[in-house]
This record gives structure tokens, sequence and C-alpha cells, in this order.
């Protein structure tokens, strides 16, 4: 494993990698990244053994796969009742400092969102709470520029009977192939114009205002990306159009640090909202409903990618 992400043990200032006119730090920081990101099949789960309670090494191993992918898979034992997931996921979370991000119209208890097909008037017509497959996005792209959300949980509590495979790839691998085709593709994807997802009116009569921001922002040495595939209610700027164009072809045609996987029961992502996608599923004749439990926090992950 390569240590060389962590910034203090670089003579380079934090997060000089993502500035346009310093191509050795990108040069160098590429190679480390490179070397050290997890690749297809070579996914490991983390072991906790107490999600309500990770102890100080299992937390490190996540801290540290964070530090290098933006993400990191953990595997638990959990508790078998569905309040008792919930608050213990919770826990875990506030194990690493993680704030509760907006309020969502679906949070239950504990900050979390259970994500399950759903008849109820507030989520229906909703993606996340049907059958269908999501297109690649991070979470939260629709929200104001106050409310970014820089990291989430997801976890599993009951798969599906087949289907319901998420696939992740880290925001750094993206902007790392997307630069080295054309550097300009990254200024015009930075600019706060780039993306826009119009105003919307919900359900029960409010309205979301406008969205409007870059695709990919600094902060604090950081690197943040804000990003949607859908086609339908979205509105690329002339310069950025391109640019959008050529990363959604980066993520369709990833297969080197492409992780794909199908959790099962007591397994889960956390990450620095690491880009993801979901193919649809099926419940087969599993009277069980699929039930994944989410999370969204304002912070990212401590010391996670020069965060
Ligand atoms: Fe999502």
């Amino acid at each position: 494993m390569n240590d060389n992400l962590h910034p203090e043990q670089s003579s380079e200032l934090p997060g000089a990698q993502w500035a346009l006119d310093d191509s050795g730090a990108f040069n160098h920081w590429r190679q480390t990244k490179i070397a050290a990101a997890t690749r297809q099949n070579t996914l490991e789960f983390i072991n906790i053994a107490d999600l309500a309670n990770p102890t100080l090494a299992e937390r490190q191993l996540i801290l540290t796969r964070c530090n290098i992918d933006g993400y990191a898979f953990y595997q638990s034992s959990q508790p078998e009742t569905e309040p008792a997931i919930a608050a213990a996921l919770r826990q875990f979370t506030n194990s690493f400092g993680l704030k509760i991000a907006e309020t969502h119209r679906s949070m239950g208890d504990h900050g979390v969102v259970a994500l399950r097909v759903s008849k109820n008037e507030h989520q229906r017509g909703f993606i996340p709470y049907s059958r269908k497959a999501m297109n690649w996005h991070t979470d939260g792209y629709y929200n104001a520029p106050n409310d970014t959300i820089r990291s989430f949980v997801l976890h599993c509590a009951q798969p599906a009977g087949t289907g319901g495979q998420n696939q992740i790839i880290d925001p750094e691998i993206a902007y790392m192939r997307l630069r080295d085709l054309n550097p300009d593709y990254i200024a015009a994807l930075m600019m706060p114009d780039a993306m826009t997802i119009p105003a919307n009116t919900e359900a029960d009569g409010s309205v979301r205002p406008a969205s409007i921001g870059p695709v990919f922002m600094v902060e604090n040495g950081a690197l943040i990306m804000r990003y949607t595939a859908r086609t339908r209610s979205i509105e690329w700027s002339q310069k950025a159009a391109p640019a959008a164009a050529a990363l959604q072809n980066i993520l369709e045609t990833e297969s080197e640090f492409l992780i794909q996987t199908t959790l099962k029961s007591g397994q889960g992502v956390l990450s620095n909202n690491t880009l993801h996608n979901r193919t649809g599923f099926d419940q087969g004749s599993d009277p069980s409903q699929r039930l994944m439990y989410r999370i969204r926090f304002h912070n990212r992950i401590p010391g996670g990618q020069n965060g």
C-alpha cells in the first residue's frame, strides 16, 4: 500500500494536484493514486464486529481506504430488527464525527432514510423508491450550495432477490481520466454555471429552487463532485456540454477502477459522496423487500483524501 497520498508526507501543498497550471503536482499525485487505488476484483470488505461500536483498529482500516479511494466497504453483524439497525448505523457514522445533512422528506429516526419500494404519496414516482435502475450521480446534486453533501453511508439491511447491484467510481479517478483526455474539460466543469438543475415543484406543492453550480470544486484541498448523468431536467452551459459528454463516456467505459458489488445484509459503503449508480431489481418470489439505509452528511470523512 502506498501512503504518499497523505498530504503531510508530500512536499506539495494539499490540493496542488487540482491546479490546472501545476502538471508536476498532478503527475505525482496521478502516479501514487494509480499505485494505491482499489481495482476491479480487488475490493475487500472491512470486518466490523459490532456495527454500533466499531473498534479503533476497525475505524482506522476504514479511514485508510477512504483516504486512498474516497470510499470503504465494510461488513458487519447488524441488529436483527429494523429500527435497531438504523440506530446502530447512526452510532457507526457518529464514530467518524459525521454530521447529518439536510432534513430529508423521508428521513426517519436517527436521520436515516430507508430506501425501499414505496407507494407512499411523497415517495411515489421517485426512482430511489422504485425497482428502476439509477444512473451515475453523486448524492444531493440538486441541493443549494450551502447544502452540499460531502459524504454518505449506504447500508444493506436486506438485498433484493435479483439485481440491485451498485457500481462505484471514485470522483478523483473520473477527474484524472478527464484531465488526461483534455484539461480544458476540467476547466469547463469547474465554471460556476456548468450544471443547472431547474427549479421543481414537489408533490406537496413546495418549490425546490434551481440548483446552479460547478461539477468539480476544490475545498480545503479536497475535490468535491456534483454530478448527474440524467438527461431530462438538466441544463449544461455551452462550454460544459462537451466536457459532460466526455465525462459520461468515461463513466460508461471505465473498467480498471470500476467497483461492482451487490451488497448483502450487513454490508455497506461509507464514502466521500462517491459516484455511484444502481441496476434495477426484482424481488422474485421473496416476500421480503430490498431495504437499504442511507445517511447523508455535510462534512467529509476525517483525514480522507486531503480533507
Ligand atoms: Fe445516490
